[in-house]
């Protein structure tokens, strides 16, 4: 019986999305072939994230429910990687009797030689060192994309610290890319036939080359690697959108706004993390700016583009926050005026400095304020979008409706869901103008003009 069919299943963001997709060119590229089932795998590997506590949870379920499976095929390999492998370690061979092997998010490049070894029979391997410089093996990207977007990662890990968060325990320090490194990727990304859209990535992706730059002794206060970065992405042909995330408002300086505003390519969208609007609680949580200094960002980017949309994460319920916290942070959403937010309940993390504060806010009151700032979000989404009726927008194709096939899904540049009328043979990577004609909360119709 021969072991060659793997099947990945990802939780967390867009890096492990990103890290999923090079692990499977890796593999690909040893000899084994990728299935869309785990029912068809005789590998399955788990990519997993420890964000918050609900998001270990569900990897743990998962993985419990395929170590049982094993005790049917015992042939089948299972392998947790990422963020919780790198967090939880060796003890995860505890919870999960019949693991075969645990890999951090610093050495995903063992994963072929990880699973040759445990088909040949070694149980329990553990990769977990942390590496200090980026990973070179780990920029490949699927050549049959039915996306128009390729994801580009451009530094990882964080120095940030901020109080409640676990990123930089299992992602380790920030680590950048070379510019040369990143450009190459994106030219052979461009090369790729659907391909028109990038997505740069970076937990704190501003951040981007500012300690090698300072070990360099540069002052750091004014210059922007990102921004340099961006401007040579922009003048690869093949490439006509840019976007990235997640920007942290704490290096969104002058040069950076200056230049995300000027580049054409660079999209109408931003997701700008905020967490809270109140500056005790920002401040509790080491992020680095005031509600003035987010206000200040917004608004220079609105006056330099006026059709930019914006999205963010906000945390309900950290240590400490009270009603007027809470209000606060309701207003100055109000008042940003955001497309979309995701809102998390705060879930205290070992290791980080807030897990040392009393959760004081009850289980109740978050989810209460978690229900309040979606009906706002909702409330304000079809609104908002009552504003595109009867505009041309910019649509980049990305494939047909699932609902409804004779439609065709792209984004406009302003990262609206955009539903079109399918003209004659429609394509991925299809950019077209779009007359809007009708709206709702999460999706924007129309007909190509
Ligand atoms: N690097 C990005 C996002 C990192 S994680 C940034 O700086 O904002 C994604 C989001 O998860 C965070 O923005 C935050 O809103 C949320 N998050 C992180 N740790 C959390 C925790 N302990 N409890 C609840 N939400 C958390
Ligand atoms: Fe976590 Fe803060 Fe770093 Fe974002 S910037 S990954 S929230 S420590
Ligand atoms: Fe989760 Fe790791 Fe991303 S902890 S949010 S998958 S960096």
């Amino acid at each position: 019986m021969s072991t060659r069919n793997f099947y990945i299943k990802t939780y967390g963001c867009q890096m492990n999305e990103r890290d999923s997709e090079a692990v499977s060119c890796l593999l690909a590229e040893h000899g084994y072939n990728s299935v869309d089932r785990e029912e068809n795998a005789d590998i399955i590997i788990l990519n997993t994230c420890s964000v918050r506590e609900t998001a270990e949870n569900k990897a743990r379920g998962k993985a419990g429910i395929l170590s049982r499976l094993k005790k049917q095929r015992p042939e089948l390999i299972l392998i947790i990687i990422g963020c919780m492998a790198q967090n939880l370690g060796e003890r995860l061979f505890k919870e999960i009797p019949h693991l075969d092997g645990v890999v951090g998010t610093d050495r995903l490049e063992q994963l072929p030689k990880m699973i040759a070894e445990a088909a040949g029979g070694r149980r329990r391997q553990t990769e977990l060192e942390t590496a200090g410089e980026i990973n070179t093996a780990l920029s490949g990207h699927q050549s049959d994309i039915s996306s128009p977007t390729a994801f580009v990662s451009v530094m990882r890990g964080c120095n940030q610290h901020c109080s409640y968060c676990i990123v930089p325990r299992v992602r380790g320090p920030e680590k950048s890319r070379s510019p040369e490194d990143v450009i190459n990727e994106v030219r052979a990304v461009a090369r790729l036939d659907s391909c028109r859209e990038v997505f740069l990535l970076g937990q704190n992706i501003t951040a981007y080359g500012l300690a090698e730059a300072r070990r360099r002794g540069e002052n750091t206060i004014e210059i922007s690697p990102i921004a340099e970065l961006l401007e040579a992405i922009a003048e690869i042909p093949g490439i006509d959108r840019i976007r990235f995330t997640s920007p942290h408002p704490r290096h969104m300086n002058d040069r950076f706004i200056d230049t995300v505003t000027r580049l054409d390519k660079v999209c109408e969208s931003f997701h700008i993390p905020l967490q809270s609007g109140s500056d005790r609680i920002l401040k509790a949580m080491k992020r680095g700016y005031s509600v003035e200094d987010y206000r200040r960002v917004i608004k220079q980017l609105k006056s330099g583009m006026p059709n930019a949309t914006f999205s963010t994460d906000v945390i309900v319920g950290f240590p400490g926050e009270t009603e007027d916290d809470f209000k606060a942070t309701r207003e100055l959403m109000e008042e940003t005026g955001f497309d979309m937010a995701y809102i998390f309940k705060y879930s205290p993390r070992a290791h980080t400095r807030a897990a040392e504060m009393k959760d004081d806010v009850p289980r109740e009151v978050k989810e209460e304020r978690n229900q309040i700032l979606l009906k706002d979000l909702q409330s304000r989404a079809g609104e908002r979008n009552q504003l595109y009726l009867g505009a041309e927008l910019e649509v980049l194709l990305e494939g047909p409706s699932k609902r409804n096939p004779r439609r065709w899904s792209g984004r406009s540049r302003e990262n609206k869901v955009c539903l079109v009328e399918a003209s004659d043979n429609p394509r991925t990577g299809q950019i077209v103008q779009v007359l809007i004609e009708n709206v709702t909360e999460s999706s924007l119709f129309g007909r190509i003009v």
